[in-house]
Order: C-alpha cells, then structure tokens, then sequence
C-alpha cells in the first residue's frame, strides 16, 4: 500500500483526482469503479472542474459503483443512483448507457448480481476503483466478516453501518434500509488499481487497522494490503493512529519525479 498524508481532505481529493486524471487521460476508455458517502465528493467536484476547466474528457469512460441499498427506487433521494447523478454524471460528458450501478429493486436479487459481474468482465475489467471505509472497516458495503472471494451479492448492514448513515435518512435509522447490493471483495481485489480516500479523525482507527493490523475479515479493508496497487489518501486526522506516518511521509517526499502521479 502506498500511504499519501496530506495537510487537508481537500488537498488530499485533488491528488486523488490527478491520478483518476491521469489515468482518463492515457486510457480515454478506462473503466472506473466508483463510490458514494460523503468522502469522495470533494474528489468528484474537482473532476468535474477538471471536465469544465481543462476538458477532461468522459465520453468513452465506463463507471461501475460499488454498491446500492435494496427497496429504494432509482429516484428515491437517498438512492446511490441519485447520489452518482447528482453530484458526478450530470456534470460530465458520462454517456448514460456506460453508467452502471447495482439494480436495487432487483426482482431476482442473485441473478442480477451475477449479470453485473458479466458487465464488468465483459467491460474489460475495473481500472480503478475508488473506496472509501467505514468506520467498521468495510468496503463497499462488505461488512466485518465478508468473505475475501465474495463477488456481487446481497449483504445486511451492520447496526453501526446503520447508525453511520442514518445521518442521509433525517438521523432516521429506522428509515435506512439495511439490505443492499454490493460488489465482493473478490471484485474489488480484481481492479487495476484501488484508490482508497478517507478522512477525519473518526476513520483514524479503521485507516490504522486497514495499514498496519493483521489482515483479517473482521477489518475487510486489511485485505489491501494483499492488493498489488493499493494507493491510500489520507489527512492528517485519519493518519493520527498510524504508528509509522513519518515513514510515510518520508517515502511520499522522496519519490521520485518520474513515479509522482499525485
Ligand atoms: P463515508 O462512508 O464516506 O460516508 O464516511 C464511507 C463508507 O461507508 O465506505
């Protein structure tokens, strides 16, 4: 894993989007694997200034989110269908029909899992994928125990997950549903690259688990550590557990010029 502690989430956004730049820019076809929840959108808002500003082009890029809640119709607000158009898809020269996110009214759940499997495949594969973590270690919605082979399927939310994202449901966590569709930690694992953000002091335990713990399924973003192109984006906030930030730091400072994609 390669561990990038910056001063700022926003800081630490922008040098996310130069690598999702750069890599839209030297494969105008790439294939992304997205995320929602409130930490990629300082990364989406500056790629969709990069599209405005320096023409940063979307037209042949394929995106595949991560996961959707089950029950809640593509227009429900609250939806990840809502969350990607609004705040990313709108804004970009995306064409629609290379958008794909997990059908959560899905009439038959496991078969529609499977086809979005083929959908990546048949995509070519996830270049990069963009992760967030929750405060439980999740990714995607893989919870505490998901098994690291799993692909596309349906999972229930932790109570945790629940009282996390209760704050997009009026603080309602009766309101959140606590089924979904996620992409596997298998399917994670098969990206090119994994560029994980995560920021605030309330993921500083998880990030320091995720890093530097033993790799476990009861912390699912330890199996990062197996992935061979694992890029992290940190602030100061979250990197405040971490025992060996300042090896960090002096790794990211020395790089290399020409191994400097952020
Ligand atoms: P958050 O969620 O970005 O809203 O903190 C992260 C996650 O649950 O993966």
């Amino acid at each position: 894993m390669e561990i990038i502690i910056k001063q700022n989430a926003d800081m630490a956004s922008h040098a996310s989007a130069r690598v999702v730049a750069r890599l839209v820019r030297e494969k105008p076809n790439a294939v992304l694997g997205l995320a929602t929840g409130s930490t990629p959108l300082m990364l989406y808002r500056e790629l969709v200034r990069m599209h405005k500003e320096e023409g940063l082009d979307f037209s042949r890029v394929t995106t595949f989110n991560l996961d959707e809640y089950i029950g809640l119709k593509k227009e429900h607000p609250q939806s990840y269908y809502t969350f990607m158009w609004e705040n990313l898809f709108s804004q970009i020269n995306i064409k629609p029909e290379n958008v794909h996110l997990p059908d959560g009214m899905a009439a038959d759940v496991p078969a529609s899992c499977a086809a979005y499997e083929q959908e990546i495949l048949n995509a070519g594969g996830i270049d990069l994928q963009v992760l967030g973590i929750g405060s439980d270690g999740h990714i995607g919605f893989n919870e505490p125990t998901s098994s690291f082979a799993s692909r596309t399927r349906i999972k229930t939310l932790t109570q945790q997950t629940v009282a996390d994202n209760a704050r997009f449901f009026d603080g309602d966590g009766s309101k959140v549903p606590h089924h979904c569709i996620t992409m596997g930690i298998g399917t994670i694992m098969d990206a090119q690259m994994n560029l994980m953000l995560a920021f605030g002091a309330g993921k500083a335990d998880a990030v320091s688990a995720m890093v530097e713990g033993p790799v476990s399924s009861m912390m699912p973003a330890s199996i990062l550590q197996h992935h061979p192109l694992a890029k992290v984006f940190i602030d100061e906030a979250a990197a405040s557990a971490l025992k060996l930030s300042n090896y960090y730091r002096w790794v990211y400072d020395g790089k290399p010029e020409w191994q400097r994609d952020a």
